[in-house]
């Protein structure tokens, strides 16, 4: 196999990926209508089910394209004319769905919850148990990749199900890093990519749900076309195809992707970005910087850094630095703090935030914020 130049990748994904996922995307010519392809994406399907569910009763659904497409399917197919969703925004990507659920004229509430803190639980029981509308729906991103944060949804599924409500949860940034059981956790609809912690290429996104509450959907008017998650499951469920093209070769990526990931293994892989993550926050410390979420609340897979407080400092020229040495850093994405990101995801390991930190420390010291040895 031909080596192919190596970028180490510390933005929040896409992420570096193995030269066996990115050659797996070199394969002749085929159409997808073919039953050949057919199956390599119920192989694609069952086990992205698999990841985070063992019962038979949920179902993977494959859009072509980025993992916005997922949460919006999932919006705007699930939550019909009478219903209510509660939209949790603690960060840039709860925003999001706030947004999405704007555009498509759905009755929402937003709970507003400080983006560098844990939720308050409470609060949100109470919110949820006041509300003069029946709260049926409540959505939550898992990790808030703006900053890091790690929402508790096992105790908001419980939430959930105390007040019968169906839980939709955008797992984009921890989906195949971060252990998620959906039938444990009471979530009925989750949304994820293939390019972040499972390691493959952009432009495959799916939903995975439970399947009473797929059939649930059936009824409600479509208000988009392509997106429509309850015509895409069945016309899967049926032809083993999608209902549009798909992207080939990425779903060949993927394929390979999810063969490494069941090599590794979730735990082993967590732990592989669990070491980078503490090699990350120590090193950082010691060169004065400190980072925003609480550790009790961190995926110790994102870091939000505030920035150094420094006249010398500018973000796009510390990137260009970076970006020279074949690493590439994230900007923040909250424009009340001060903040740059470093994701420590893909296939990368601690080696390389060591070699990251000597990069750092130089740069540092050349924006005269550390003094030179
Ligand atoms: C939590 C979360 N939700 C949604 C998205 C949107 O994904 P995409 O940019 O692939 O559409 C992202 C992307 O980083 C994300 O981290």
């Amino acid at each position: 196999m031909n080596h192919v130049k190596r970028n180490i990748l510390l933005n929040p994904g896409p992420a570096t990926t193995t030269d066996s996922v990115k050659w797996a995307q070199v394969v002749p010519d085929i159409c997808p209508r073919e039953a050949e392809f057919g199956n390599v994406m119920k192989f694609i399907s069952k086990e992205l089910t698999n990841i985070v569910t063992n019962k038979h009763q949920y179902s993977t659904i494959l859009f072509g394209g980025s993992g916005t497409a997922a949460v919006e399917s999932i919006l705007s197919s699930v939550i019909d004319s009478g219903d209510t969703v509660l939209i949790i925004d603690n960060g840039a990507y709860g925003k999001r769905m706030c947004e999405i659920a704007k555009v498509y004229g759905l009755n929402s509430l937003e709970y507003q919850s400080p983006s560098d803190d844990g939720i308050d639980l409470d609060a949100l029981e109470t919110v949820i148990r006041e509300s003069s509308q029946k709260v049926t729906h409540l959505a939550v991103v898992h990790h808030e990749t703006t900053t890091g944060l790690l929402n508790d949804i096992e105790t908001i599924g419980s939430i959930c199900k105390r007040y019968n409500i169906e839980m939709i949860v955008d797992a984009m940034s921890s989906f195949a890093a971060i252990p998620i059981d959906m039938d444990k956790m009471n979530i009925h609809f989750l949304a994820a990519s293939s390019n972040k912690n499972i390691q493959g290429m952009a432009g495959v996104s799916f939903v995975i749900a439970n399947n009473l509450s797929l059939e649930s959907i059936k009824d409600i008017p479509p208000k988009n076309y392509y997106l429509n998650l309850y015509d895409q499951y069945q016309y899967f469920t049926k032809t083993s195809q999608l209902r549009f093209t798909p992207p080939v070769q990425t779903l060949y990526a993927l394929q390979q992707a999810i063969i490494e990931l069941n090599q590794e293994g979730i735990e082993e892989r967590y732990k592989r970005y669990s070491e980078s993550w503490n090699t990350l926050i120590n090193g950082i410390s010691k060169l004065g910087l400190r980072f925003m979420i609480p550790k009790k609340y961190h995926s110790r897979l994102i870091t939000a850094i505030y920035e150094p407080d420094c006249s010398q400092y500018d973000f796009t020229e510390m990137h260009d630095y970076f970006y020279q040495q074949n690493f590439t850093i994230y900007p923040g994405k909250l424009n009340k703090f001060n903040t740059f990101r470093i994701a420590n995801i893909g296939e990368i390991c601690h080696k390389d935030i060591k070699e990251f930190l000597r990069l750092l420390e130089n740069y540092l010291k050349n924006i005269g914020y550390l003094e030179e040895s």
